[in-house]
């Protein structure tokens, strides 16, 4: 019999008669293509690719599998910089007194604009990605960054933050407490904290971070051209990224919207737990958190992402780290002639949990339930790739993952 751990728990949130569900035009169509525009201006910007793994979706009975390749991203292996370069050039452009719809990567390096700020520290906690993210554009628009990474972060990724000039440590702190002790030095040295989840009084910057990754939906949208996808599946952590994503595609559709489903760790199942209390405020999960999913691997909701995910998102999944782990061997093992997709921990959730569905039989109802079958189109996000290769190599070459 399966253990409790390795069961797979799905919620579903009915919305047909919720009245006044919650605007999703912040990050509308006008709102992506503005962070789009922006990103355009970077050298370094090239759309991700939008893969059609064709025979996986031949062989998993469904009509197709799209997986947005994230790991081409400017050449950080992940979609996070998104949030955190919009965000940087909405702030300087806000301080300089600039359109911020106008903001430009030139604009913003020209030195009229550099004189009227200074050089500014921006401060973050983060399990990886999102620092590197800051990282990188605080550096290539001339400014200076503080990272602060949770107890256990991987060395490779603490490295690929400090290559780019960033001054960042590993503390002994959970993701958590990191974002606390980010903001208490934000506060005391007069840093600007740029943290990619909100709070109750602290919602510009992350709202600005969502926005940056309405990018992201706005390539996609354009690449699926006329295959409108069925279901969307989301992987959280804070759940930022999947209310950024869920509101674009809602406000987009409107009452015509994909089912959209969120993927979460069972260690940090947060956005899970608040859907399955039901009463619409957000729930926290404490401790450690030990997954392999160190991007989702994240307690708190943010405030702005769950407001939205409550109204605009109808499934929430809580599962098992093998179940990621199988996402990460399935796009790095493609079927046929399909093309391969280098997947991290985190960027493999979503797939994994698909996979799952569609070919255990123990699962048929939870297929059934979401609607599953010969006509579903499938869209997921590969969020990052293998940003911590070691512990990709372990998992994909032996199979073998820390049970913590
Ligand atoms: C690779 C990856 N995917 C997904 C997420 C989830 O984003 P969010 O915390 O906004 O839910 C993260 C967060 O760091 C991440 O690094």
């Amino acid at each position: 019999m399966a253990e409790m751990k390795d069961v797979i728990h799905m919620v579903h949130l009915d919305h047909s008669r919720k009245k006044n569900l919650s605007s999703t035009s912040l990050f509308g169509e006008a709102t992506a293509r503005n962070a789009l525009q922006y990103h355009s201006s970077f050298p370094e910007y090239a759309p991700t690719p939008l893969v059609n793994l064709q025979n996986l979706a031949e062989y998993l009975g469904v009509a197709g599998f799209y997986v947005k390749d994230e790991s081409y991203r400017f050449g950080l292996n992940a979609f996070k910089v998104l949030g955190g370069s919009y965000c940087l050039g909405k702030y300087i452009a806000e301080l300089a007194g600039i359109d911020p719809s106008r903001l430009s990567f030139e604009k913003i390096v020209s030195k009229e604009i550099h004189a009227k700020t200074g050089t500014l520290t921006f401060v973050t906690a983060t399990d990886g990605n999102h620092g590197r993210g800051i990282a990188w554009t605080a550096s290539r628009l001339g400014h200076k960054s503080v990272v602060f990474m949770p107890k256990g972060s991987s060395s490779e990724r603490l490295d690929n933050i400090r290559s780019h000039g960033s001054d960042a440590s590993i503390t002994d702190l959970n993701y958590d407490d990191a974002v606390r002790y980010a903001n208490t030095c934000a506060k005391k040295y007069g840093w600007v904290m740029v943290q990619d989840t909100a709070w109750e009084g602290y919602e510009d910057i992350p709202s600005w971070i969502m926005q940056g990754y309405t990018t992201m939906a706005l390539e996609t949208l354009r690449q699926l051209g006329a295959d409108k996808p069925t279901h969307i599946f989301l992987q959280a952590g804070v759940g930022a990224m999947a209310g950024a994503v869920a509101g674009f595609f809602s406000d987009y559709y409107g009452g015509s919207r994909p089912v959209i489903t969120i993927v979460e760790p069972d260690k940090a199942d947060c956005i899970y737990q608040s859907a399955l209390a039901g009463d619409g405020n957000p729930r926290f999960v404490t401790g450690d958190m030990q997954t392999i999913m160190a991007g989702l691997a994240c307690g708190e909701p943010c405030t702005i992402g769950w407001k939205i995910l409550q109204d605009h998102a109808d499934y929430f999944v809580s599962m098992p780290d093998h179940v990621a782990a199988r996402g990460m061997r399935v796009l790095g093992n493609p079927t046929g002639s399909d093309p391969r997709v280098i997947s991290g921990e985190s960027g493999a959730a979503t797939t994994g949990f698909v996979t799952e569905v569609l070919t255990r039989p123990a699962l048929r109802e939870m297929r059934d339930t979401l609607g599953l079958g010969p006509d579903s189109r499938i869209l997921c996000f590969s969020t990052e790739g293998a940003t911590d290769r070691e512990n990709y190599r372990r998992i994909v070459w032996d199979g073998l993952y820390p049970s913590f």
